[in-house]
């Protein structure tokens, strides 16, 4: 299958050259320090944590371990660099951003190696998805710059201050993009939380906003885990906050800044019904399910995780996954064949492996694809559950991992029905001929995202955001504008 640029689909037809991608480029510290006021500095409690490759279990890099004093630090540092900032002619600032923009597209080849190894999904994804995509929300957002009155016409728009921005493991270079770009072309400045366990990317960041030429103060980085992120959350001398993750630290989040005057968008979890018809084109849509649930290992929030196929074609999609799934493989996330990468970390592989168990208790069939894995490294095979039903945990709820909860449906209504029975609401998925079926799905499924005969696709011009417990605010787009800016009449 050809695969268009950007398209997250596993293409059976490229041939690539079997040899690992080379890391000969690739250049990581072994310590590295807290990014703030433009410089690397070190923790005041002077500790450090690792970050390992989980596809190999192997020490990558110590990384600084922020405290509240350090946060506080950054914090005071975004806070002396956002007058000048601010007050910056706005297509000047658009400068700034464009120009990350670019050094992240002439360090792509870099930036795609760390995140694979940091990470461990496959660089084939990093390399053709996580890079050009985040260097795309860049030049999007750089973009909108000096054009944010055009965006909002007849209002009054003026940045808030100082973004605090806590975000995920599952893309951690696009996430920060997702969270920084916007946030900088509407003239805020930002403290940065990357994952504890993938923050090398988010440092390299580091290094390409101080060769960008920014202001000393604009961006800065603190690395650490939920503690760290608390302490940004709530730092009373933040703005707003922009966090991506679960849907239960979410949680603790948004009672965290209940009755302050920050602003907040949260993105958590999802579990996307992917929608299959007896009327569409079968082949397209086993590549879709495959893309769905097993693109990045399935640590995607708005992953195809529930499967509904109409009953009439249901052995026959079910047969065509399973061979699908026999030739995808899995293993060494730097090789340029690999289709599923590592779990990102012994406690995911842990919790996945949970589910394993709670599907197979609740009766449902599971089939695990044959291929074999690497001893060292934590992995898991691609996995389908039969015979499960709505009531089921591996139906309800996220387990972030290549693990598909597969169901069927006679009709239309019962289909919107079932793909509406959860508690999440990000994205969707419809697949059939009929344009009439597909608009009535988008109005029906309330899901921030309905694919069409395709699946997990993004660009930054079109707004992502969820419903019901899947969060609040909308990113992207000029939707992602309004998060970071004050809209006066
Ligand atoms: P998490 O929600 O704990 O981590 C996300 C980010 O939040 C990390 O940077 C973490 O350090 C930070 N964090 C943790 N506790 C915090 C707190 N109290 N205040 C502020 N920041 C805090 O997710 P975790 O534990 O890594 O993964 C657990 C499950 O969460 C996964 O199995 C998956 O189901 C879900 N998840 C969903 C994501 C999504 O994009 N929807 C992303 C990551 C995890
Ligand atoms: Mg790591």
């Amino acid at each position: 299958m050809a695969t268009p640029e950007n398209t997250l689909a596993f293409d059976g037809g490229w041939e690539y050259a079997p040899a690992p991608e080379s890391t000969d480029h690739v250049e990581i510290d072994k310590r590295y320090g807290l990014f703030i006021g433009g410089d690397f500095v070190k923790p005041e409690k002077g500790r450090y944590f690792d970050t390992i490759n989980p596809a190999t279990e192997e020490r990558l890099a110590r990384i600084a371990e922020a405290d509240a004093a350090d946060v506080d630090r950054a914090v005071k540092a975004a806070r002396k660099a956002f007058g000048p900032w601010s007050r910056m002619k706005a297509a000047e600032r658009g400068k700034y951003v464009y120009r990350i923009a670019r050094i992240i597209q002439e360090r792509a080849r870099e930036f795609a190696a760390i995140e694979s190894l940091d990470g461990g999904k496959p660089i084939r994804e990093s390399r053709d998805v996580d890079v050009p995509l985040a260097a795309a929300h860049f030049f999007y957002y750089a973009g909108w710059s000096d054009k944010l009155e055009y965006a909002f016409p007849g209002r009054k728009v003026k940045p808030l201050g100082v973004a605090g921005q806590v975000i995920p493991w599952n893309f951690p270079l696009l996430m920060a993009a997702w969270k920084l770009a916007p946030a900088l072309a509407c003239g805020n400045t930002v403290v940065l939380k990357p994952a504890e366990t993938t923050p090398l990317t988010a440092l390299k960041l580091a290094e390409v906003i101080a060769d960008a030429g920014l202001p000393d103060g604009v961006v800065n980085i603190v690395t650490g885990a939920g503690e760290t992120g608390a302490a940004v959350v709530e730092h009373p001398r933040v703005d707003k906050i922009a966090f991506t993750g679960s849907t239960a630290v979410g949680r603790v989040i948004q009672k965290a800044l209940a009755g302050t005057r920050k602003k907040y968008t949260l993105e958590l979890g999802g579990k996307a019904a992917n929608v299959i018809f007896a009327d569409a084109a079968i082949d397209q849509a086993v590549e879709g399910i495959v893309n769905g649930i097993f693109f990045n290992q399935g640590h995607v929030c708005c992953a195809g995780s529930r499967l509904f196929v109409q009953e009439a074609v249901a052995d026959e999609v079910v047969e065509k996954l399973k061979d699908r799934m026999e030739t995808l493989i899995v293993g060494d996330p730097l090789d340029k064949n690999t289709d599923i990468g590592a779990i990102n970390s012994a406690a995911q592989l842990e919790k996945i492996e949970s589910y394993l168990e709670i599907g197979r208790s609740e009766g449902g069939e599971m089939f695990q694809s044959s291929c074999t894995v690497p001893d060292t490294g934590y992995w898991c095979r691609p996995t389908i559950f039969t015979g499960v039903s709505q009531s089921n945990r591996v139906v309800q709820e996220e387990i972030f991992g290549p693990v598909l909860a597969i169901q069927t449906f006679r009709s239309y209504s019962e289909a919107i029905a079932k793909a509406n029975n959860t508690p999440y609401g990000l994205s969707g998925g419809v697949w059939t001929d009929k344009g009439a079926k597909i608009f009535k799905m988008t109005q029906n499924v309330r899901a921030g995202v309905v694919w069409a005969n395709t699946f997990n696709k993004f660009d930054p011009t079109s707004p992502f955001g969820g419903y019901k417990e899947s969060g609040v605010g909308r990113e992207g787009g000029l939707h992602g504008l309004d998060a970071y800016l004050s809209l006066e009449a």
